[in-house]
């Protein structure tokens, strides 16, 4: 059973000419990357260790049960970046998209909230809501660090209007660094139920962690099939050869690509559900390979709605860029003939909303190969739990390898930590007064401004 392909006709120099890739040059990186694969495999990323991925479980589906038990209605989950991204990425692709809205809501799962940002007016309107539904809200506070100033602060906010209750402490749940950090003492302090972020995994890297894995159980949704799929994508990758090995080969591309003078990347899914994985993606390549002055831009882009927002400037515009189609559509919707008296509406009438999306999306990738931009595909053949677990993986192991290609840690982000300690600094955090007070001083100092 075929669950994922990938068709790189579109990337090769014998369709679009100079702009593509040649076979030779393609074989040349990918077996250079499949030399590098061997050693990795031999000592593993803690990411990619399955063992310590599947020993969650068992703790993963009993602390979501026990959470279940006290008849939640809202999941508030505070959590930033890959703390974050991962679980959007995985209810955007597996819930029904009007979720929150039903009043039967599948598995009897409560509403949720992602709460990524801490614009006080979308914290307010949260807040509001916690605190008329107090009883019947679970928060999830998610942090490796355990330090980060959004979702700190965020948990402040909500523990607040949580903690008037006495029983309050079992609707709070705390995934963390096992042993370090100030949310790891809070929950030990205070007694909250939690979850470790394994050793060695950083938030990007951590969705097949409880960081992802705990929220999804909550919601019902198969967590051990998406470990599944993982896993067979990581035999996948060490067994396949590197010519047919989709982490090799697409690793190769997109470092070729931007070698090439194409360092935009844009993910394009032709699949709503899939849109998540796209802003998850943006992050995975943004912060793990944009260092010392490398690394390419990944660029979103959303199918059909940006043929009507990007296209132009992908077709016609620079020739920097070179785009990933997800595609992915299993429902059927007949279109009615609802205007018979218009001739020129016959082409859609009584056709599927589903041939008209497929026929968009082999038009927009005929345009694209016209103009002779680069372009691959990855086709699934469903969005499930599998399929899901298996696409997280494939661009783990793409983005490692990528690493190892522009000869950079993929696993550090040293210049989002130095925003970080400038945020603290600035808030009075102490042991940073000097640095606070620089940044004062410049404030106030001779600045350039154009008013209106
Ligand atoms: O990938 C990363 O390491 C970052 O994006 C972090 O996930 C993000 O900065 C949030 O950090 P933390 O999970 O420590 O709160």
């Amino acid at each position: 059973m075929t669950h994922l392909t990938l068709d790189i006709t579109n990337v090769l120099s014998k369709t679009i000419g100079d702009e593509g890739i040649d076979r030779v040059l393609l074989g040349n990186v990918a077996s250079k990357i499949n030399r590098f694969k061997k050693t990795v495999y031999d000592t593993p990323y803690p990411f990619m260790d399955f063992s310590l991925l599947r020993s969650h479980l068992k703790d993963v589906n009993r602390v979501a049960e026990d959470l279940k038990k006290t008849k939640i209605n809202n999941l508030i989950l505070l959590g930033i970046g890959g703390s974050s991204l991962g679980t959007e990425t995985i209810f955007h692709a597996l819930l029904d998209p009007l979720h929150n809205l039903k009043k039967e809501r599948k598995n009897n799962a409560p509403r949720y909230f992602i709460l990524d940002n801490i614009d006080p007016s979308r914290i307010k309107q949260l807040a509001d809501l916690a605190k008329a539904e107090r009883k019947e809200t679970l928060l999830i506070v998610i942090s490796k660090s355990g330090e980060t100033p959004e979702t700190m602060s965020q948990f402040m906010v909500f523990k607040d209007i949580l903690s008037i209750d006495k029983d309050y402490k079992k609707r709070i749940v705390i995934v963390t660094d096992k042993n370090k950090g100030m949310l790891r003492e809070i929950a030990k302090r205070e007694g909250y139920p939690s979850l470790p972020v394994p050793e060695g995994i950083g938030g990007r890297f951590s969705v097949l962690t409880p960081v992802g894995m705990l929220p999804a159980s909550i919601m019902g949704i198969d967590i051990k099939k998406i470990l599944d799929g993982a896993e067979e994508m990581s035999k996948h990758i060490e067994e396949a050869y590197y010519r047919k090995n989709l982490a090799v080969v697409i690793a190769s591309i997109l470092y070729l690509m931007d070698k090439k003078g194409k360092p935009m990347h844009v993910m394009m899914p032709y699949c709503e559900r899939l849109n998540a994985f796209a802003d998850w993606f943006r992050q995975l390549e943004a912060e793990s390979l944009g260092k010392k002055g490398r690394g390419p831009t990944p660029l979103k882009s959303t199918g059909v709605t940006d043929q009507h927002s990007q296209l132009q400037l992908y077709i016609d515009g620079p020739k920097d860029k070179c785009i990933t189609f997800l595609y992915s559509v299993d429902e059927c919707l007949p279109i009615p003939d609802s205007f018979s008296y218009i001739e020129e509406l016959n082409y859609l009438a009584g056709k599927d909303m589903k041939a008209l999306f497929h026929a968009e999306f082999l038009g927009t990738r005929r345009s694209l190969t016209d103009a002779k931009i680069p372009n691959i595909t990855i086709t699934l053949d469903e969005i499930s739990p599998f399929n899901i677990g298996a696409l997280f993986f494939l661009y783990e192991m793409v983005i490692a390898f990528m690493g190892f290609l522009y000869e950079v840690n993929a696993f550090d982000q040293p210049a989002v930590e130095l925003g970080k300690i400038y945020t603290k600094a600035i808030m009075g955090k102490k042991g940073l007064e000097e640095k606070g007070r620089i940044i004062e001083k410049e404030l106030k100092g001779k600045r350039v401004l154009i008013e209106f």
